[in-house]
C-alpha cells in the first residue's frame, strides 16, 4: 500500500540516504550529479527508488492515466512559441512540429499520495538543491503543474524544444517499450546567441551533435533545458510512457501564466486569475 510508505521508504536507502546530510554517500552522489551536470548539463542518478517505492509512484500514474489532458494545441516551434512571420518558412522560429502527449495534472494527487507527499519532502528538496548547488529550491506553487506525469501513448512525441525553466527535474516511472527516447543537443544556443544555423541543423536531421540518454524506469534526472535542444521521440511500444516530472523554483511563491497552464493542462485555478496581474515569474521571460 502506498499509504505505509514512508517518504524514506520510496527512495533506495542503501544507495541514497538522503535525508542523512552527513553521510559521506549523500555528498558523494551530489558530487557525481554536479560533475556530470557540468560536462553537459545532464544528470542521471540510477535505480533512486526502492521497489516498493517505484511501484507505488507507478500506481498513482496509472490510476490517474485516464484522466491526462491533451492539449489541442499539438503543434510547437523549439521555443515554444509564436510564429515569425518576418523570417522565411524554414526558419527556426516557423518550424512547427508535433507535441501530443499528455499531462496527469498536480490536483489530482492527493495528499495522501507517495507521489505528492515525496515532492513535499524536505530532504528531497534539499538534496536537489545540494545536487544543482543551490542554497535552496522552493516548492513551485503552482497548483495545476507543480508535480505532474507525462504520459505518451504509442505514436506520441515531444518533439525538438528548449526549456523556458532554467532546470527539469524528472523520475522515469515506465519507460516506452520502443522509441520514447529523451535526445538532447548540449549548449546548442548560448545566453547572447541563438544560433539559428545550428537549431536549424538539428532540425533538419543533422544527428552529429545529438546524444541520446538510456533511461530505465526508476532514474532521476536532471537537466539543464534552457540551453540544450531537446526532444522525446516518438513511443513505437504499445504501452504508456510514464514521466513523473516535480518543479521547484529558486524564489518562493511562484506560478505559472495563466494562458500557458491554460494551454497545457486545460485547466487554471482561482490561484491564477488572482495573481494574473502580479505573477512572480522564475525569470524576467515572457514564458
Ligand atoms: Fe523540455
Amino acid at each position: 500500500m502506498a499509504q505505509s510508505l514512508s517518504c524514506r521508504e520510496i527512495i533506495d536507502q542503501s544507495n541514497y540516504p538522503i535525508d542523512e546530510v552527513d553521510n559521506p554517500k549523500r555528498q558523494e552522489v551530489i558530487e557525481q550529479v554536479r560533475a556530470q551536470l557540468a560536462v553537459d548539463g545532464c544528470a542521471v542518478v540510477r535505480n533512486f527508488f526502492s521497489e516498493e517505492g517505484l511501484n507505488a509512484l507507478l500506481d498513482e500514474a496509472n490510476e490517474r492515466k485516464p484522466d491526462a489532458y491533451y492539449s489541442p494545441k499539438k503543434d510547437c516551434n523549439v521555443y515554444l512559441g509564436s510564429p515569425d512571420e518576418s523570417q522565411s518558412k524554414e526558419h527556426p522560429r516557423n518550424i512547427f512540429m508535433p507535441r501530443t502527449n499528455g499531462f496527469v495534472r498536480a490536483d489530482t494527487f492527493d495528499e495522501e499520495s507517495a507521489s505528492r507527499r515525496l515532492y513535499y519532502w524536505e530532504p528531497l528538496k534539499q538534496f536537489l538543491a545540494d545536487c544543482l548547488d543551490k542554497p535552496e529550491l522552493f516548492i513551485y506553487e503552482d497548483p495545476i503543474s507543480n508535480m505532474i506525469v507525462n504520459v505518451g501513448k504509442k505514436g506520441q512525441r515531444f518533439n525538438w524544444h528548449f526549456d523556458t525553466n532554467e532546470f527539469t527535474i524528472t523520475m522515469l516511472l515506465k519507460p516506452a517499450v520502443k522509441g520514447g527516447n529523451f535526445e538532447y543537443v548540449p549548449s546548442l544556443r548560448t545566453p547572447q546567441d541563438e544560433c539559428y544555423d545550428e537549431v536549424k541543423k538539428v532540425l533538419d536531421g543533422d544527428r552529429s551533435r545529438v546524444k541520446r540518454l538510456e533511461l530505465n524506469a526508476g532514474d532521476l534526472q536532471f537537466f539543464l533545458g534552457r540551453f540544450s535542444l531537446h526532444q522525446v521521440t516518438e513511443n513505437l511500444g504499445d504501452e504508456d510512457r510514464l514521466l513523473l516530472i516535480m518543479s521547484f523554483t529558486e524564489q518562493p511563491g511562484v506560478i505559472g501564466s495563466m494562458y500557458r497552464v491554460k494551454d497545457l493542462y486545460g485547466k487554471v485555478t482561482a490561484a491564477h486569475l488572482v495573481n494574473e496581474e502580479s505573477l512572480i515569474r522564475a525569470d524576467g521571460l515572457l514564458d
